[in-house]
């Protein structure tokens, strides 16, 4: 690796027009507004229910937009990693497909399963073509078609979870782009957080059906405790290894789970309010989609040589936070 960044040039956002209100919920299981609102800060999420259409068709839109934003013809595109737990099929991976579908001919692609974490890890595995001087276009997408995997019938799940997400552009810069990321994980915390049936561990099954094992399944507190404890450590290590402090950093981008987790992680790290992105009002969890909805969202504010940290946690367990500066002035 040289001197040669993987800078962000374009993001670009989807989110399917249906709009779930927690009003909307309260008619489908014993739930309320006041409760949503207070325990997680989510007030609506957007819900995918275009007939026939999968994660692929949301990345493909994000995809088109991204391509038009930034001038780049299909044909430059070089390597597109998707990451998502929702992928069209289990294999292939929804990465090559939304290749297909867009008229992508000259890349290689792949997806990457991290649940919320999957966004920053692809990014940083993107990057590294970028650094390493062999690849000069590549696409990163965080998304997740979660209302296809969650049990309307339970309160505990289906009020925080929503549908979208988004795509970067990664190209090289000499100035700006990716620094350092701190990653980790955990795999004592799938007991935790998971979809149980339709892998090789338990086959789907008309047993497995009936009991709603292909349903996402959480124990909330021990993840909420998890998220917290490991995004602050994860951020804490990234910033004393590059010497930096909170004066330093522009913008905190954490993963979008719940308000009161972002708030303590914020207070945790004595991190100012005004500049933590924070959209989880509009969408829930969209799991891999968040962070680059946050990009999206707040792309406008966002001016070049700006310092941030993005920082998530999710099922696996898998958690971690990625240092960049911006490298382009919001429109
Ligand atoms: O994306 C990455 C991974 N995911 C996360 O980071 C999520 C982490 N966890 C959480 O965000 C929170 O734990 C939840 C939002 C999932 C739940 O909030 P909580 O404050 O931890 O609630 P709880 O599970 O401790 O439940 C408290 C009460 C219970 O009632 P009792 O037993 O005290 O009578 C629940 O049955 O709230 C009840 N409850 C609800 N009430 C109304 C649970 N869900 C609901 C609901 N509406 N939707």
């Amino acid at each position: 690796m040289g001197n040669i960044k993987a800078a962000i040039t374009g993001v670009a956002k989807y989110v399917p027009e249906t709009i779930m209100t927690n009003a909307d919920l309260e008619k489908i299981v014993d739930t309320n507004d006041e409760w949503i609102v207070s325990r997680t800060g989510i007030k609506q999420r957007h819900i995918f229910k275009e007939e026939g259409m999968a994660t692929s068709d949301m990345g493909v839109r994000m995809v088109n937009r991204l391509l038009e934003k930034t001038g780049t013809h299909p044909d430059e595109v070089e390597l597109l990693i998707c990451a998502t737990i929702t992928p069209d099929m289990t294999f292939p991976d929804t990465a090559n497909t939304i290749c297909s579908k867009v008229g992508i001919k000259n890349a290689f692609a792949f997806d990457i399963n991290a649940a919320c974490s999957g966004f920053l890890y692809a990014l940083s595995t993107g990057s590294k073509f970028i650094e390493s001087g062999s690849h000069k276009k590549v696409i990163v997408l965080g998304l997740d078609f979660m209302s296809s995997i969650i049990d309307y019938t339970d309160r505990t799940t289906c009020v925080i979870f929503g549908d979208g997400g988004g795509a970067v552009l990664l190209e090289p810069d000499a100035e700006n782009g990716m620094i350092d990321s701190v990653f980790n994980g955990d795999g004592n915390g799938r007991q935790y957080l998971h979809m149980k049936a339709g892998g090789s561990l338990h086959r789907p099954t008309a047993e497995s059906v009936a009991a709603r094992e292909h349903y996402v399944t959480q124990d909330g507190r021990p993840v909420f405790k998890a998220a917290v404890t490991n995004m602050t450590k994860s951020f804490n290590e990234l910033i004393k290894r590059n010497n930096l402090t909170i004066d330093d950093i522009t913008w905190l981008v954490p993963h979008q789970a719940n308000m009161r987790i972002i708030n303590s992680v914020g207070d945790m790290i004595g991190f100012p309010k005004e500049r933590v992105m924070v959209n989880i009002q509009n969408y829930g969890n969209t799991t891999a989609g968040t962070l680059p909805l946050c990009l999206a969202d707040y792309e406008s504010q966002l001016k070049k040589g700006d310092t941030l940290v993005l920082t998530a946690f999710g099922g696996g367990f898998t958690w971690g936070s990625t240092l960049l500066t911006w490298a382009y002035d919001g429109e």
